[in-house]
């Protein structure tokens, strides 16, 4: 409803800009793709627009969503020209502060005052990027992931000054295309980076310590809480398992391997207070009775279902 009304500059022809562009155009944005010259920009909307055509031949997109993205996306070579009658420009060039801080400022001195300016960076904090802009209040991250014409979340980041307003905006538009976004803080490594570092850490570490090798490693991951993972995140699971069950895994890890498997104070107070997730008619979600019944007994369908995708992926995804 809103995107086919919106038009939109992706600044950074590459992969991420590229792959951002399917996305918005296939649900009904327009599209610039902008790049450093008119060769690199050219060069960027062809990779889009075969890939686009790969993805209908092999049935990830529709017919209408092909033709969606080849009638929707433009190049150009140049910011000034490229940005014009554009609401929102997306950030998406080399991960380097100085080179972003440039284009920043470029795209500030071509665009509008009412104009959005979004970041796709991986790591760099959304209020150390917004430094080089004169209105830091129009500007945010939103952090699509790898490839982004198939995986799903979006993390939107507001840092401490961004229009309270903007979030919800771009999470409206992310929803209609498709997306499941989420509004995260502007701390390090948001969440995705975060957990997902947090947990190679350790998985590294038993492969340092000779405890299993990252083979034996990564088959249980996959085929243990990599799998229920898929489908549903570590909240879900720890409320359908049993806060308690959590704690006194946790006292047992931290008598083994020390401080850094303390039972988290969140988790200690609820088991203290008899929270004990679902079983209770508690848990960090704070789902209703009926909510978590439903959630409980779509599980072991979803489960199951989730199996056979894997056989039938079997050699292809692993
Ligand atoms: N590749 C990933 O897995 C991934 C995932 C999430 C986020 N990101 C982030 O997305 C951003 C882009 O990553 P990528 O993998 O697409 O990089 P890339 O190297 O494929 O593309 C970057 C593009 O930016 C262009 N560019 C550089 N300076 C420019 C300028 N001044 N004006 C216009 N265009 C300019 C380059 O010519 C290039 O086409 C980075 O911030 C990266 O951290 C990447």
């Amino acid at each position: 409803m809103q995107l086919d009304a919106t038009t939109i500059a992706i600044v950074g022809s590459g992969y991420m800009g590229g792959g951002i562009a399917q996305v918005l155009t296939r649900a009904g944005a327009r599209c610039v793709l902008i790049d450093t010259d008119a060769t690199r920009a050219e060069t960027g909307h062809g990779r889009v627009i075969a890939d686009t055509r790969d993805h209908v031949a092999r049935g990830y997109l529709t017919a209408e969503q092909g033709q969606a993205v080849e009638a929707n996306l433009t190049w150009s070579g140049s910011l000034a020209d490229g940005v014009q009658g554009a609401d929102i420009v997306f950030e998406v060039v080399f991960e380097q502060i100085d080179v972003k801080h440039a284009v920043l400022r470029d795209i500030e001195a071509v665009v509008g005052d009412d104009v959005v300016i979004a970041t796709n960076t991986s790591a760099i904090p959304i209020g150390d990027l917004a430094e080089a802009l004169t209105r830091p209040e129009r500007f945010l991250g939103v952090h699509f992931f790898n490839p982004a014409t198939l995986l799903p979340g979006v993390e939107v980041i507001p840092h401490a000054t961004t229009d309270p307003a903007l979030p919800a905006h771009l999470v409206e538009l992310l929803t209609e295309a498709g997306k499941e976004p989420a509004v995260v803080a502007d701390t390090p490594g948001f969440v995705c980076n975060r957990l997902q570092f947090a947990l190679f850490k350790e998985a590294a570490r038993m492969v340092e310590d000779g405890h299993a090798g990252p083979e034996q490693i990564d088959t249980i991951v996959r085929a243990s809480f990599g799998f229920r993972l898929a489908l549903y995140g570590p909240f879900a699971v720890a409320d359908m398992a049993g806060l308690d069950v959590y704690a006194s895994s946790y006292t047992s890890l931290e008598r083994a391997l020390g401080e850094r498997f303390t039972v988290p104070p969140s988790l200690a107070a609820r088991v203290a207070d008899g929270d004990l997730g679902i079983k209770s008619g508690g848990g960090y979600l704070g789902l209703s009775e009926a909510e978590a019944t439903a959630m409980v007994a779509a599980r072991d369908h979803a489960y199951s279902e989730l199996a056979r995708l894997r056989a039938d992926l079997d050699g292809t995804a692993s």
